[in-house]
């Protein structure tokens, strides 16, 4: 039987579109379920919209429809953007649908059968905001301790759970439990609000202030109150009280995600209530941080909603699924930007995979034909060693990572293979094998070598960026079941040899600062007046440099000015004309770094070809070539 792994994010409410915070939890949600898919267990993922209570009663009046046809609208808004997500969800949850008010009925009936409900007369301190009251103490200077908007008093009569009953419980609980609530600092937060007394809960609001919500089965002039209703979604999407055999499979949940501000009703409501009716703990609620925006806070009012669709459209949607996950720890705050996305991207998405990817692709044509060589059971070389070891160990810290839903650590696993790949292809040089026919068999295992850290590659990197994952198993020419646990007993040299290759374009495609819209952090100037023609940073961008190491020259017979140079760029040697000979030699010009244009047309300098041209600087004569300061392999990009 394989393990079973239940994850849930918070039923969200419909009183507005979706913004980052939504996406955020959704997210990281899909990256564990995709990850427990990958390794063998039978994932559950339930996501869901939250329908019920005040605020989407108010936001439906203000729209002038009926609270249905208002959800029925705006569930399409999370449901759409989890497809855009692509969010891998098993089951998406509405509280208005049958399934989950009949639970919600049934569960208040036993409640009330059992003595946990009782009916009182309450007189107290009521925030429309907040939907909940506060009694005299709580209240600051006439305002909600919590949203500090006005309150109002109220005496009516309502439903209460005895919910202070489940105190001394719920302490021993979390305090025997240490993963119960995570990160820490939750914990000690709610064992904190717990060491006052623990009131009882006021369940129900009579129909005459908010009548969008579900009846109380046995008072038709109340409805429940939108957590007691909200919190119930968890057991009703996975059959309780109507699907023994599926409830039982799933619950009690591994993980309820959620975000700080909704801790206490899930640990000390929801528990409370699941104790009350008798059934198991979730194994784990995790409560992450909140994004800010430019280092403010989030807020309609400010404009600074950050729409969650509107980003994957701008810069992709693998690439917003990876900047939330890595830019900061899960359970802090972080500030969101553009320009720290935008480095993020180029940098580490761009530059440090792209670049692999492609030129392990590129040596496989150039090399092999552009099919996979076989390697030599006899290789035994200590880089080889070395990242067979590293990607070997690597399912044991995506695991402990990922159980500690420290997403940011895992991707810095991850990379070191990106790094190690990188350097791999500099270390083995394999455009040097290529020269030399003794060294075939060496090449065929670098090749291959290569090959096989891209498949690792992009097993680790399917639950964070799952359409990345296919592009490059297409690329890479081989198909992948992702469905299938692929990674559940790692194993090396999976790459089936023999395969074609099917480079495809950059997966990643910087990012150009001058096409995107910073404001407000990055006012535009005026541009400078000057006498020599600007150029669109497009337009500079379409040169490609790069370092090249000048290993053979030669005087062009005839001209007093060209030597005809043969520079190694890393995956290739070119032979480029340059007319330096006024001030360098042959003699001294060979074993120099230089910069070249890399995509210059081919061109013919006095009968002889030159694929690029090298840098220098002067004007009319050449005073001095251009060069790095700190000596960094041939081939790399210059920017
Ligand atoms: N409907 C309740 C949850 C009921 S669960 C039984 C609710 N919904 S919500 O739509 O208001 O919020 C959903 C989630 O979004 C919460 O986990 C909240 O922490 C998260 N976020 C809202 N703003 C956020 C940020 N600025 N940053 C990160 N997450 C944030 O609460």
């Amino acid at each position: 039987m394989k393990p079973t792994f239940y994850i849930t994010t918070p039923v969200y409410y419909v009183n507005d579109i979706p913004h980052i915070g939504h996406a955020y939890t959704t997210i990281a949600a899909d990256v564990l379920a995709r990850y427990h898919r990958l390794t063998g267990s039978q994932a559950f993922f339930l996501t869901g919209t939250d329908e019920h209570g005040q605020k989407v009663q108010q936001a439906a009046e203000k729209q002038g429809v009926a609270p249905q046809a208002y959800t029925d609208n705006i569930v399409t808004r999370f449901q759409s953007l989890w497809k855009t997500l692509t969010i891998s969800n098993d089951d998406f949850i509405r509280t208005t649908e049958t399934r989950h008010t009949k639970v919600v009925r049934e569960i208040l009936d036993t409640l009330l059968k059992n003595g946990d409900l009782y009916e009182n007369a309450y007189e107290g301190w009521y925030c429309l905001f907040d939907e909940r009251f506060w009694t005299a103490k709580d209240i600051v200077a006439g305002n909600c301790p919590d949203c500090h908007r006005p309150v109002e008093q109220i005496k009516e009569s309502n439903y209460f759970f005895r919910m202070g009953q489940h105190q001394d419980w719920l302490i021993k609980y979390i305090k025997s439990h240490p993963g119960f609530i995570r990160p820490d600092t939750r914990k000690n937060e709610v064992l904190g609000f717990l060491q006052q007394p623990l009131g009882d809960l006021c369940i129900s609001r009579p129909k005459s202030r908010l009548n969008w919500g579900i009846s109380l089965p046995f008072a038709k002039d109340y409805v429940t109150y939108v957590w007691f209703d909200a919190l119930v979604n968890y057991i009703s999407a996975i059959g309780y009280l109507n699907n023994d055999a599926e409830f039982t499979t799933w619950w009690p949940a591994n993980i309820h995600l959620i975000g700080k501000d909704i801790l206490t009703t899930h640990s000390v409501y929801w528990t409370t209530m699941l104790h009350a009716i008798g059934l198991e703990m979730p194994r784990s609620i995790f409560a992450h941080g909140w994004w800010t925006v430019d280092g403010e806070k989030m807020s309609k009012s400010r404009g600074n909603v950050v729409d969650p669709t509107a980003m994957a459209h701008e810069f992709g949607v693998d690439a917003f699924r990876y900047f939330l996950l890595r830019e900061i720890p899960f359970g802090q705050d972080g500030d969101f930007s553009k320009s720290a996305m935008i480095q993020r991207v180029n940098s580490e998405l761009a530059n440090d995979v792209g670049n692999l990817l492609h030129r392990s692709l590129t040596m496989i044509e150039r090399f092999a034909g552009g099919v996979v060589p076989l390697p030599k059971p006899s290789q035994d070389g200590n880089l080889e060693r070395e990242i067979q070891e590293t990607v070997g160990r690597m399912k044991d810290r995506l695991d402990t990572h990922l159980k500690a839903l420290e997403f940011h650590r895992a991707i810095e696993e991850i990379w070191r293979v990106v790094e190690l790949g990188n350097q791999y292809i500099e270390r083995s040089t394999p455009w040097k094998l290529a020269k030399d026919r003794e060294k075939h068999e060496n090449l065929e295992n670098v090749l291959y070598t290569q090959m096989e850290i891209l498949y690792w590659l992009t097993l680790f990197f399917y639950p964070f960026m799952p359409q990345t994952a296919k592009a490059m198993a297409t690329q890479l020419g081989i198909t992948l079941h992702f469905s299938n646990p692929l990674l559940e007993t790692p194993r090396w040299g999976m790459f089936p040899s023999g395969t074609t290759t099917a480079k495809g374009t950059p997966l990643f495609p910087r990012i150009e600062t001058a096409s995107v819209n910073l404001t407000p952090e990055i006012p535009v100037k005026p541009a400078p007046t000057s006498e020599i023609p600007l150029i669109s940073i497009e337009d500079f961008m379409k040169i490609q440099l790069k370092t090249g190491k000048v290993v053979a020259a030669e005087a062009v017979p005839k001209s007093k000015k060209l030597l005809k140079l043969q520079v190694d760029i890393g995956i290739e040697t070119r032979q480029i004309v340059a007319g330096i000979a006024t001030k360098y030699t042959p003699e001294e010009i060979i074993g120099k770094l230089v910069i070249i244009v890399a995509n210059l047309k081919p061109a013919k300098l006095m009968g002889v070809e030159s694929q690029g041209m090298v840098l220098a600087a002067g004007d009319k004569e050449v005073e001095g070539l251009l060069s790095v300061v700190t000596s960094v392999e041939p081939g790399t990009k210059v920017k």
